[in-house]
This record gives structure tokens, C-alpha cells and sequence, in this order.
């Protein structure tokens, strides 16, 4: 059956983390519209309130009393961060500029992530922090300390430790400065400049100088891509299907997965550009087409790197080649995702290869319904589950309350599309 009408998808997870964040650290109160209510966020907002900021959940948004930049208090308690890799890394930048000891972890997937890449630069800042295998691991313990700005030259493009460098740099001496490999999603620097706070960007470097405070102001949250990105596949993949996807953030450091859809053969139209909160947004209408394989390069990675598990399954449904080379960082997510990708679609008939740093997809084999796992992450059940609406038979996902990590109701919206009237 084809998927038809409009829907709108949640508000962007990373926008949404970086605006609990600052908007804690910023003076006077603000309202999150539109926020992302997946649990990662919720862990976000419930560590903020454990700091003692008082913020209020309301359906569609959040009312944040800000406490200004050393407003916070010790929390009586570990924070978790459930299963957000984001959280813990932005959290652990902000904590180790405070005068107060905290401990942050989170769930099974989170303590086996790497965190040495933001303890490392933190503790060049002057941080004091202590955690399994020497600070590799979550548990996390800071001691909060006086933090002096650096100049850090980032391994890897990872917006995550970025933006804990620079949530960290907000309460050190003088001025902090990154500068990464290759462009990764710049939410923090656009946030930071909707509310007024001044950072300097030149190339694949930001900077900004420390202890200036800041007034709090409204943030209306872009769709998410990365959520949009699944409706946008299951649409080209079931015949006949017409969907639009309201005010969906289309930044530029995230829009790798329309490039590639486009290059596989989609038609994706950008309707109605317009900015929110300092970021471009844009209404998506994507109809049913037939997809031809792709060839996905390191350089490309960062710009799209959320939405290689459903990408994958567009190519399983493409005809010929795909190949993703460069991708390592894949293992390192909420799953191992060339192995949870690779097993999966294998279990529906795909021929899939894979490699250290990547895949091979023969594409173009029939799908035929199986029963497939999770892995626990939340894009792999909604990746398969889309699988699953282009595959011939009865597909079923098992351990699916993952998706409630970013995208509750996300099963709702989609049969949403597939009844008759079509009201996402
Ligand atoms: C994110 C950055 C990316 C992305 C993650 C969200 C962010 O991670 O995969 O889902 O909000 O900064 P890395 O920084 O590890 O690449």
C-alpha cells in the first residue's frame, strides 16, 4: 500500500539537546518549541533539573528557568543519560567547569562508547576527571576545576566533541579553540549565535572567549532530518506513494542524505525555505522512484552520518552497487552499525559485505520478510522496519522500545501514511 499525505516529524534531537543546555546556562527564562521528546533529550532536561533548573514539560514544549552561567548546583545524585551519546559528551564539557563534583553515565550501549575524545582535550583544559579504563569509559567522575581555553586540533569530525570543547571553553580563561578534520554539524555555533553569544568561525575552525554570560531567548526547533529521513526512504521505495514532510531542519552540515538519495535517483523537493532559531528549514515532498546504487567516501561521512542504516536499505532496494568506505565511525554509535546493517538485511534475502570500515550492497535482490533484531538502537529498528514495508511477506522487528530514544509514535505516523485518508 503506498504511503501518502503530509506529517510533521519531531523536533531535531540535537537542536534540542544544545538548546536544554544553554538555555539552563542562560539568564532569564526561554520556551523550547516543538523539542524532541525522545528519552535522550528527557535524560537531558531531568540532569539539568537535578542541577537545580527549573524546567517545565509541556506537550510541544519546554519552559526553562535559566540559571545563568554558574548557576547550577551539585547534583545529589548520578545523571544519567540513558542512551545518548550526545548528552554524556555535552554534559561532561559543561561539568568540568563547575565548582562541584558530579558522576555521569548512562545505559549498557553507553558505557561500552568511547569518551576518551572529550576527556582527553577537557583534561588539557584543566579538567579533573576520572572513569573506567582511565577515562575511556562511562562512569564519568568530574571534579569540577578553573579551565583555561585551548587550541585543540580534533582527531575525528565529531560534533559531539566539538561542542563539549566549547560547552567546556564557556567557563575557562580566554579563549577556546577547535578545529576538526571535516565539517561536522554546526548546531552549537548556531545556537550560540541566535543567542547572541559571539564565536568566531574561520574554515574548519571555531572559537569563542570563555565566562561571558548570556541572555536566554525562545528557540523554535527545526524537524528533525535524521527522523525524516526515514519516511523520505520508505516513500521512494513503496510504489506510488506521495508524502510532505513539514519544517524539517535542512542545515548544511546534515543534508548529505538528500544529496545521496538525489544521486541514487530521488526527486526530493525543498519547499517553502525559511529559518527558525538561525537554521534553515524546509518542507520535504518526495514521491516513489526507482533508486540506482551510490558510492559514498570518507569526505562525505560527517555530513550524513545518522542516516547510513536506512541508507543502506535504500541500496538493498537499489539497483546495483553501493559501496560506504571510511565509515568506521559506524561501530562506535548506538550500535555496531556495519554489523547490526550487514546481519539484518542478509536476514531479508540482501547481499550485503562487510567491511572494517564499511559496506558493499549488491542491490537489486527481491526482500523477503523475516524476523529481524534491533540491536537496541532506535535508527536500526526504524531502518528495518521500513525494510520490512518493501520486503514481500510479514516482516517482524523485535526490541523495538528503542525507537522511543528519539522518535515516540514514530509507528503511528507511519500507518498514519498508509491508511486511506493519509493524516501523518
Ligand atoms: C551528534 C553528533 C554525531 C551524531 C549524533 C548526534 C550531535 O555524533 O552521530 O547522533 O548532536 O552532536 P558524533 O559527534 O560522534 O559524530
Amino acid at each position: 500500500m503506498p504511503l501518502r499525505g503530509a506529517l510533521t516529524v519531531p523536533g531535531d534531537k540535537s537542536i534540542t539537546h544544545r538548546a536544554i543546555i544553554l538555555s539552563s546556562l542562560a539568564d532569564g527564562e526561554a520556551t523550547i518549541n516543538n523539542y524532541c521528546p525522545g528519552e535522550d533529550c528527557l535524560h537531558t532536561v531531568a540532569a539539568f533539573q537535578a542541577m537545580g533548573v527549573p524546567i517545565e514539560i509541556a506537550p510541544g514544549r519546554l519552559r526553562v528557568a535559566g540559571k545563568g552561567l554558574w548557576g547550577l548546583r551539585e547534583p545529589d545524585s548520578i545523571l544519567d543519560c540513558g542512551n545518548s551519546g550526545t548528552g554524556i559528551r555535552l554534559l561532561a564539557g559543561v561539568l568540568a567547569g563547575q565548582d562541584f563534583f558530579s558522576i555521569v553515565t548512562g545505559d549498557a550501549s553507553i558505557r561500552r562508547r568511547p569518551m576518551g575524545r572529550v576527556v582527553g582535550p577537557l583534561r588539557e583544559m584543566g579538567a579533573v576527571i576520572a572513569g573506567r579504563r582511565g577515562g575511556e569509559l562511562a562512569p564519568l567522575a568530574i571534579v569540577g576545576a578553573r579551565l583555561r581555553g585551548i587550541v585543540f586540533s580534533s582527531p575525528i569530525a565529531s560534533a559531539q566533541v566539538k561542542s563539549s570543547v566549547l560547552l567546556a571553553g564557556l567557563f575557562a580563561d580566554g579563549t577556546t579553540s577547535v578545529t576538526e578534520p571535516a565539517q561536522s554539524r554546526d548546531h552549537t555555533e548556531r545556537l550560540f549565535e541566535h543567542l547572541g553569544v559571539p564565536v568566531m568561525r574561520n574554515g574548519l575552525t571555531v572559537s569563542l572567549a570563555g565566562q561571558r554570560a548570556f541572555a536566554a531567548k525562545d528557540v523554535a526547533v527545526a524537524g528533525d532530518l535524521s527522523a525524516a529521513a526515514f519516511f523520505l526512504v520508505a516513500a521512494l521505495l513503496v510504489p506510488e506513494s506521495d508524502v510532505t514532510i513539514t519544517g524539517v531542519g535542512v542545515n548544511p552540515t546534515r543534508t548529505g542524505v538528500l544529496e545521496a538519495l538525489q544521486e541514487m535517483g530521488a526527486h526530493i523537493e525543498l519547499l517553502n525555505p525559511r529559518v527558525q532559531a538561525g537554521e534553515p528549514v524546509a518542507d520535504l515532498r518526495v514521491r516513489s522512484a526507482p533508486l540506482c546504487g551510490v558510492t559514498i567516501g570518507p569526505e562525505r561521512i560527517p555530513r550524513m552520518i545518522d542516516e547510513f542504516p536506512i541508507l543502506c536499505v535504500a541500496a538493498a532496494c537499489a539497483q546495483g552497487e553501493t559501496i560506504v568506505s571510511g565509515a568506521e565511525e559506524l561501530r562506535a554509535k548506538e550500535s555496531d552499525r556495519i554489523a547490526a546493517m550487514a546481519l539484518e538485511l542478509r536476514r531479508l534475502g540482501a547481499a550485503v559485505e562487510e567491511r572494517p570500515d564499511g559496506l558493499r550492497i549488491m542491490g537489486g535482490r527481491p526482500l523477503e520478510g523475516a524476523v529481524c533484531q534491533s540491536h537496541g538502537d532506535h535508527r536500526v529498528a526504524m531502518s528495518m522496519i521500513v525494510a520490512g514495508l518493501a520486503a514481500q511477506g510479514e516482516t517482524r522487528v523485535e526490541d523495538c522500545a528503542c525507537v522511543a530514544t528519539s522518535f515516540p509514535g514514530f509507528d503511528k505516523k507511519l500507518r498514519g501514511l498508509l491508511t486511506p485518508s493519509g493524516q501523518g
